[in-house]
């Protein structure tokens, strides 16, 4: 009988794969070459992963490629961390970061990401998109899902407020099959074929909806 194949695992797997998560994470910082004080972190031993996952999620104009996290729904945050390691959303850099953490660490960290206040990080919007963008979400009936300030209801996570470059990626992501979002409870699709416009518009409203709290 042949025996069945062994596969080589370090004595300390998980400790291993979680100092290999934050080695990345301080080597992506280092590339990103934004952090003050970067090469410091490096040479401490375990640095606050909250506080290097908010190095790119702060939300500052130049890193508005990664959305605001914090205040947002705890299961959403953790439901996305879990796609992220099983690949299931893939995305640049996040599967990466995740590749090597527990999942009590990534319930964790949405955890702590939940409980902070949501950050208001105004971006300029122009008045005629946020107008149509408005009528788009109301006849798709956006708040059905994300609540009717779009802050986040029972089935969606927060939307008002997020930035509308990362909003805008997500819609396009959703709608030619890169990431999955869910039809309404009528069966009708959650938004109709867009044009590029469309989904700006609808963006730009998302993103001023948070400033006044009314959609
Ligand atoms: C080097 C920059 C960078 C670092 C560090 C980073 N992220 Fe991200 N993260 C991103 C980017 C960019 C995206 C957007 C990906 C996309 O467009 O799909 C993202 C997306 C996310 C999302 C999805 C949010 C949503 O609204 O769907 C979550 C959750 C997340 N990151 C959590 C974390 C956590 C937790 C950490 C720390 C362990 C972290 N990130 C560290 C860049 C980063
Ligand atoms: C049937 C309920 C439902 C309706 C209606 C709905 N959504 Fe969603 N939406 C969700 C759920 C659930 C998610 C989270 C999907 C996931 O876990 O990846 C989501 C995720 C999103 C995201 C990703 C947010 C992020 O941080 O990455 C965007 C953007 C979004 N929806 C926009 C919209 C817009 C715009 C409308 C109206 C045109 C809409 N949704 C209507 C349920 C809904």
């Amino acid at each position: 009988m042949p025996r069945p194949a062994t596969r080589h695992r370090p004595a300390h797997p998980h400790l291993s794969a979680q100092r290999s998560a934050r080695w990345l994470l301080a080597g992506l910082l280092l590339l990103a070459g934004t952090a003050a004080g970067a090469a410091q972190t490096v040479a401490e031993p375990v640095p606050d992963l909250q506080r290097l996952c908010l190095e790119c999620h702060q939300g500052d104009s130049d890193r508005v490629q990664a959305p605001l996290l914090e205040g947002q729904q705890h299961d959403y945050l953790a439901r996305q961390l879990r796609q992220f390691q099983q690949r299931h959303r893939d995305s640049f850099p996040m599967s990466s970061i995740v590749a090597g953490m527990s999942a009590a660490e990534l319930d964790d960290l949405a955890r702590r990401l939940a409980q902070q206040p949501w950050p208001s990080r105004p971006q300029a919007v122009n008045a005629t998109a946020v107008a149509r963008g408005a009528d788009l979400a109301r006849q798709a009936g956006c708040g059905q899902c994300h609540g009717t300030d779009l802050a986040g209801g029972s089935d969606g996570p927060r939307l008002a407020g997020q930035h509308a470059g990362y909003l805008q990626r997500q819609l396009a992501a959703f709608l030619d099959g890169r990431r999955q979002h869910p039809d309404r409870a009528d069966g009708q699709p959650w938004l109709a074929k867009s044009s590029a416009q469309d989904l700006s518009a609808l963006s730009q409203y998302l993103h001023a909806a948070g400033r006044t709290g009314q959609p």
